[in-house]
């Protein structure tokens, strides 16, 4: 779909339909008042009338209103004016492109964005808009041999803005918001795609087509014999009991102005299907751990959406793709393994293997002198128990960090929660065999996951997401979410734009 932006008075409009807003109850926003002027009191007199009062979501399709270019008007109903927020914001946008689809209009002028939102700029509603129209037309069909089809589809998006002054922004929110919505495309197809297909070599094709897509970008793929030679045996213990090869993907991307600039290092846990190994998983929604992998299809989103933006910096992710299978040659209960930063790990359960497939990982990217790593995974449940569904896990031992995601979170309304960490919990770690247990027992165990990852980020400013209950969702919208993929380019476009 094409989107762009433009400043111009609803009544010029020559499109297949125009939209606008209706706030409740029958209050009618700026450009309906003017088509309402236009059309010499046709809108009001049907809101008289009860055809809408303005709740959010209703919508309401005119054909031919008296004196109006547009072959129709869409009016969308916003709720009350003073508590739009972002939430009902992209459901008021999302309702009108599905009325714009099922009604076959190609094409729309909408001054949806000219909305005030709650604390929110016209950037953002336009960027909101954009990333909120790519959520609702998403639909994951590459394994189905009947496609459902759309008749007319809706090709092209424009939005207007209210202010001349407005529209360099808004032309930034649209390069911005569209490099955003094909990260997290990008990021929900891999994580879809089952894990027969999507295995660790699969993850590291896509790792290699970056560096063929864009010249700033190289990438390196780290097999099992070179994890071996670098004594990454937590990692390789994972990757044993499957007959899928571990690969682990170094996408380097660089175009900060100062070569030698630090590179900031996200690492994205790839599982692409975790059993539980030896410590099996119960059947039931067992084929949700193809999303396992959430974190390592962040950080390809996010590394595609930095790419397209070509944003002046030096950014290194690591996809760190594994299976966790049971068979004769699985690690069990009860070994004891060496990791690559020498501490050694009493495996207690071999379903706490993503800290272990991390550790080693983590201290394989300290050759890159990071300026500061983000390590983002599907960790937890018991993440999920302590946010839900809605907020990412965020933990951290440098403040400052925390609070730069904190506040990209908040900027690209991709919710994240921190949690603490501390020497208390490294006590719930301790093992009477080896320097670490891989599990800390049933309390904070999203905290002690973390902790436990802490042991191995030393020598950088860390972070860590546990995204556990944000990377998909589950129940008959079953689906990867792309998140946090807003989040973590939020992230990085902040440190361009400061
Ligand atoms: N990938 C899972 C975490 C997970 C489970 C995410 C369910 C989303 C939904 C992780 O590898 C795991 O199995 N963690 C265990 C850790 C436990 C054994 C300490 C868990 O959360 O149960
Ligand atoms: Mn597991
Ligand atoms: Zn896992």
């Amino acid at each position: 779909m094409e989107f762009s932006v433009k400043n111009g008075s609803v009544e010029k409009q020559r499109t297949a339909c125009v939209v606008v807003g209706v706030y409740e109850s029958r209050r009618l926003s700026a450009a309906a008042e003017q088509l309402d002027q236009l059309s010499e009191g046709y809108l009001s007199g049907l809101l008289r009338r009860g055809y809408l009062e303005g709740k959010a979501g209703q919508t309401l399709l005119l054909h031919s209103v008296p004196n109006v270019l547009a072959d129709r008007v869409l009016l969308v109903g916003c709720g009350k004016e003073r508590e739009l927020n972002e939430r009902q914001y992209k459901q008021i946008i999302q309702k009108s492109v599905q009325v714009l689809q099922e009604t076959g209009s190609m094409e729309a002028v909408s001054f949806l964005t000219e909305l005030h939102v709650k604390g929110r700029s016209t950037y953002w509603n336009v960027r909101f808009a954009i990333e909120a129209i790519h959520e609702s037309l998403y639909a994951y069909n590459d394994f189905k041999s009947i496609k459902p089809e759309v008749r007319r589809e809706l090709k092209k998006m424009v939005f207007n803005v209210a202010n001349r002054k407005e529209l360099a922004e808004a032309e930034r929110a649209v390069e911005q918001g569209k490099a955003v919505a094909c990260g997290v495309n990008f990021a929900k197809n891999v994580a879809n795609c089952p894990p027969n297909v999507c295995n660790p070599a699969y993850l590291a094709e896509l790792a290699k087509g970056l560096a063929k897509e864009y010249s700033t970008i190289k990438t390196t793929i780290i097999d099992e014999k070179i994890m071996a030679k670098e004594g990454m045996n937590a990692y390789l213990a994972v990757s044993r009991g499957s007959h899928n090869e571990a690969f682990m993907s170094i996408i380097e991307y660089k175009n900060h102005p100062d070569k030698n600039a630090k590179p900031i290092v996200l690492v994205g846990k790839g599982l692409t299907f975790d059993s539980g190994g030896i410590s099996i998983k119960p059947a039931e929604s067992m084929d949700e751990m193809k999303y396992d992998m959430g974190g390592a299809a962040s950080v390809y989103g996010t590394m595609k959406a930095i790419a397209e933006m070509n944003l002046p910096l030096n950014v290194i992710g690591v996809l760190a793709g594994c299976e966790n299978m049971a068979d004769g040659n699985a690690y069990r209960p009860g070994d004891i393994l060496t990791t690559m930063s020498g501490l050694t790990v009493e495996v207690l359960n071999t379903d706490a293997e993503g800290r272990l497939v991390l550790c080693d990982t983590l201290t394989y990217v300290e050759r890159f002198e990071p300026e500061l790593v983000i390590d983002i995974a599907t960790l937890t449940g018991a993440c999920m128990i302590a946010l839900g569904s809605h907020n990412s896990g965020l933990m951290s031992t440098h403040n400052p960090l925390a609070h730069e995601l904190l506040n990209a979170a908040e900027q690209a309304d991709d919710k994240a929660w921190r949690l603490p960490l501390g020497e208390e919990y490294q006590e719930q770690l301790k093992s009477n065999f080896a320097d670490l247990a891989n599990i800390g027992g049933r309390l904070g165990g999203a905290i002690t996951a973390g902790q436990f990852l802490s042991n191995f980020t030393k020598k950088y400013h860390w972070a860590h997401l546990d995204i556990a209950g944000t990377a998909w969702k589950s129940g008959v919208t079953k689906g990867a979410t792309g998140r946090p993929v807003p989040l973590l380019t939020q992230f990085l476009i902040n440190r361009v734009e400061g």
